[in-house]
C-alpha cells in the first residue's frame, strides 16, 4: 500500500518481520501518524493485537503466526505463547487458524520463520485473488459502500473488500465509494477513508446512519464488506453495524457481497449462533476522541461485531472466485493447512 511519511511516499505492508521483530503499523494513530510498534515477543505481539495497534481478521492472523515462530525462534514454551495469542480476541477466525498453522508447521520440524513467511505469501495470494474475482463485479460508473477497513491494513495488504475497488479503478473504471465512519472505532474514518485517499480513490465519508438514505436514492450500487468469521451455512460475523447493511441492502434490491479469504471461513460451525462475539469496553461507546460524550456513570454496551445470515449475502468473493454460501462445505478441501 501506498504510505506518506515525511512528504515521501512509500510501498508498505501492514505487518512485517524484521530482525526477529514483529512490526506493526500502528492502527492507533492513524490517520494523523504513521508510527511503527515494534513487538519484540509472543507477549508484546499479544499486546498488539489486543489493544488493536494490528486489526483486521487477516492481518491478526498473520500476527499470531509471527508471534508463534518468534516463541520458536525464542525457544520459548510453544503452548503458552499460542494459548496467550489465542487469548487477544475472540471473533476473527484467521486468529486461530494462524496460530494452528505454525504449530503443526513447527512440530512437523519446520523452520519457524519460513512457517511464517509461507502463512503471509498465502494471505497475500489471497487477497490478489479476491481482487481479481470480485473486480468483474464492480461496473464503470458504480458507487459502492463498504464498511468498516477490509484494507491493506487489515490484511497486511491488498485487502479483501477494497482489493476488488482498488483493481477497478486501476483499470481506469469511474467509481465512487461510500466509507461507513464505523462507530465506535472509526475504522472506516481513520482507516479505509485514509488508504482510499492515499490511493486517489474517489470517495465520501458517511455517518453510520446515513447509508439506509443513500440506498433509498439510488446512489449506492453495490455493497461490498469483510468477514471475521464465516460458518458453513454461511452466516457471516463482521464489524458491528454489517447485519444492519445487509438489511438495507436487501430491502432496497442492492447486492451484498462479502469477500474474504479460506482464511477466515470456520468449517467447524454450522450456522453465525456459535461464533463468540467480542464484548469490548463500554469507555469505546462513551467516549469519542478522548471526550466522554454521555451522563457520568451510564452504562454502555459495546459488541465488536454482528452476524449477518447468509440469505442477505448475494455472494462470497473468495481467492476461488464468486460462490455462493450452497459451495462453501465444498471449499474446504483447499483450507491452509
Ligand atoms: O475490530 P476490527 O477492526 O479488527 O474488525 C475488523 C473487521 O470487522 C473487518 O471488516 C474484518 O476483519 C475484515 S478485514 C479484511
Amino acid at each position: 500500500m501506498k504510505v506518506i511519511i515525511d512528504g515521501i511516499i512509500k510501498e508498505m505492508q501492514s505487518v512485517w518481520m524484521e530482525d526477529g521483530n514483529v512490526k506493526f503499523i500502528d492502527q492507533r494513530q492513524l490517520p494523523h501518524e504513521v508510527e511503527i510498534f515494534c513487538a519484540r515477543d509472543p507477549e508484546e505481539v499479544a499486546f498488539a493485537i489486543r489493544h488493536m495497534i494490528v486489526r483486521g481478521a487477516p492481518a491478526i492472523g498473520v500476527a499470531a503466526a509471527y508471534g508463534v515462530a518468534q516463541a520458536g525462534i525464542q525457544n520459548r514454551d510453544l503452548k503458552q505463547a499460542s494459548n496467550l495469542i489465542r487469548s487477544t480476541r475472540p471473533t476473527a477466525q484467521d486468529l486461530f487458524t494462524g496460530v494452528d498453522f505454525m504449530l503443526e508447521r513447527i512440530k512437523a520440524g519446520n523452520d519457524p520463520k519460513m512457517a511464517a513467511s509461507e502463512y503471509v505469501n498465502a494471505v497475500l495470494d489471497s487477497c490478489r485473488k479476491i481482487g481479481e474475482a470480485g473486480e468483474s463485479l464492480i461496473n464503470n460508473g458504480h458507487k459502492i459502500l463498504t464498511h468498516c477497513n477490509a484494507g491493506a491494513l487489515a490484511t497486511v495488504d491488498f485487502g479483501t473488500a477494497l482489493a476488488p475497488i482498488r483493481l477497478a479503478f486501476g483499470k481506469g473504471k469511474y467509481i465512487f465509494v461510500y466509507v461507513d465512519e464505523t462507530r465506535p472505532r472509526l475504522q472506516g474514518a481513520r482507516l479505509t477513508a485514509w488508504e482510499l485517499f492515499s490511493e486517489g480513490i474517489p470517495c465520501a465519508l458517511i455517518a453510520d446512519n446515513a447509508s439506509g438514505h443513500f440506498m433509498q436514492r439510488g446512489d449506492i450500487d453495490i455493497v461490498i464488506v469483510g468477514a471475521d468469521r464465516i460458518t458453513q451455512n454461511g452466516d457471516t460475523a463482521n464489524k458491528i453495524g454489517t447485519y444492519e447493511k445487509a438489511v438495507l441492502a436487501r430491502e432496497n434490491g442492492i447486492p451484498f457481497y462479502v469477500a474474504a479469504p479460506l482464511t477466515t471461513f470456520d468449517f467447524s460451525i454450522m450456522d453465525g449462533r456459535a461464533i463468540p462475539i467480542e464484548e469490548r469496553s463500554e469507555d469505546e461507546v462513551l467516549n469519542f476522541t478522548g471526550k466522554m460524550i454521555a451522563p457520568s456513570n451510564i452504562k454502555a454496551r459495546n459488541p465488536a461485531f454482528d452476524v449477518t445470515p447468509a440469505r442477505y449475502i448475494t455472494a462470497y468473493i473468495t481467492e476461488y472466485g464468486v460462490v455462493d454460501n450452497k459451495a462453501i462445505p465444498d471449499l474446504k478441501k483447499h483450507a491452509i493447512s
